[in-house]
């Protein structure tokens, strides 16, 4: 189960991201915004809690750049995420960063590419070795 959750920025390449994977046999929860304005940091919170909490596995967060979600949801301890725009780096934020939110603008990439870096985000595993003592020093961070 994949959380996700937009602004009204984002609520078109939510809908294109949903269509594309649930063909491939994702299932998703849809946090808002339907369409309605609000404010980022409030669905951010939502989705990083869904993910947080077990009851979804990784998470999808689209605003216009993608930055404010980004910067909000890694306010949240035990969250990071990565804002993807490219699939070099969406591969290796799995791989070596063990990312547990991919956050897109919906003002930057247009839809397809969205849905095939989903794709690559929810589909690429966590490479450990070396990386794991790096992603627990990022963790360490969190109580400094
Ligand atoms: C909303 O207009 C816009 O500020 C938001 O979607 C996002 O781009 C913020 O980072």
């Amino acid at each position: 189960m994949i959380a996700i959750g937009c602004d009204h920025a984002g609520v078109e390449m939510k809908k294109a991201v949903i269509a594309a994977l649930e063909e491939k046999g994702f299932e998703f929860r849809d946090l808002g915004t339907d369409g309605e304005p609000c404010d980022y940091p409030v669905i951010a919170e939502k989705v990083c809690n869904e993910v947080l909490g077990g009851g979804c596995e990784r998470g999808i967060l689209i605003c216009g750049t993608g930055i404010g979600m980004s910067i909000a949801a890694n306010k949240i301890k035990g969250i990071r995420a990565a804002l993807c725009s490219d699939s070099f780096s969406t591969k290796f934020t799995r791989l070596h960063n063990d990312s547990n939110i991919m956050c897109m603008g919906a003002r930057v990439l247009g839809n397809g590419l969205a849905c095939e870096l989903a794709e690559v985000f929810l589909t690429t595993g966590f490479e450990g070795g070396r990386h794991q003592r790096r992603v627990d020093l990022i963790t360490a961070l969190e109580n400094k």
